[in-house]
């Protein structure tokens, strides 16, 4: 009699759990953008947003899920509704906000020149006549693009590449978000001490995480988590695993 009981609660807590499950949702990521997002040994999303958006869902009783897709064409996926969310340390900007929703601003970052170690440049107008790479349309390219110093611009699909193109003496400077930047500098064991960061944007930049327009369920849900991670302290958790103290 116990045992039928018992069995009974089980099947209707099994079948009743699927009402109660958190909602799911998909984000991409372009996952060679270390340490914001990056692939793990095991070839899984990881990185400060992996991160952040776990804690968010956590926070707000949702699930989500992280997946690798590649920059070019990352903005239009959520568009067509390939996936809900595109969390790659994408920058807000008036541009992309005629498109996209963003969510409000999770990060803070400025441009950063990378340059040899040894190397130095001063400004922006010191990239005249010299071949600079970053990754093809992000604000790192529109920076140098829009300061019209005659900058011999190269677009990679991945800044790793850039990168390697820059040890190798086919490009003469990198520009790219200065975590980023920090990053090759300092802790990827194959480019750290080769390079240095030569000079860093005044004018400051915001991540957001990026929605098909009209979805406020979704923003609201986002921006809910967002001000709980920043007000109990968990960002600055993730920022100092990710980045160390200096942020
Ligand atoms: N913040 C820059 C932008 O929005 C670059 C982002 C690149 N992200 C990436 N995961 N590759 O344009």
């Amino acid at each position: 009699m116990l045992h039928r009981l018992t069995l009974g609660l089980l099947l209707f807590t099994l079948l009743c759990a699927p009402a109660h499950a958190a909602e799911k949702y998909v984000a991409a990521a372009d996952c060679y953008w270390p340490p914001m997002e990056l692939m793990d040994a095991n070839k899984q999303p990881t990185g400060y947003s992996p991160d952040y958006l776990k804690a968010l869902a956590k926070a707000v009783g949702i699930e989500i899920e992280v997946r690798n897709v590649a920059w070019d064409g990352i903005l239009g996926g959520v568009a067509t509704g390939k996936y809900d969310i595109v969390a790659s340390s994408v920058t807000i900007t008036e541009e992309r906000k005629k498109q996209f929703d963003f969510s409000d601003p999770y990060y803070e970052v400025v441009q950063a020149v990378l340059l040899p170690a040894g190397k130095k440049i001063t400004s922006l107008k010191d990239l005249k006549g010299l071949k600079v790479g970053g990754q093809i349309a992000t604000t790192g390219i529109f920076v140098v693009r829009n300061a019209n110093v005659g900058a011999d611009l190269k677009e990679y699909d991945d800044v790793g590449l850039a990168i390697e193109d820059l040890l190798q003496g086919r490009l003469d400077a990198v520009v790219c978000d200065d975590p980023v930047a920090l990053y090759y500098v300092n802790k990827k064991t194959d480019t750290a001490g080769k390079l240095n960061i030569s000079f860093k944007t005044q004018e400051k930049e915001y991540y957001g995480f990026v929605v098909k327009k009209g979805r406020k369920d979704l923003l609201e849900k986002l921006n809910k988590g967002i001000k709980i991670l920043k007000e109990s302290g968990v960002e600055r958790q993730i920022a100092e695993k990710w980045m160390g103290s200096s942020k």
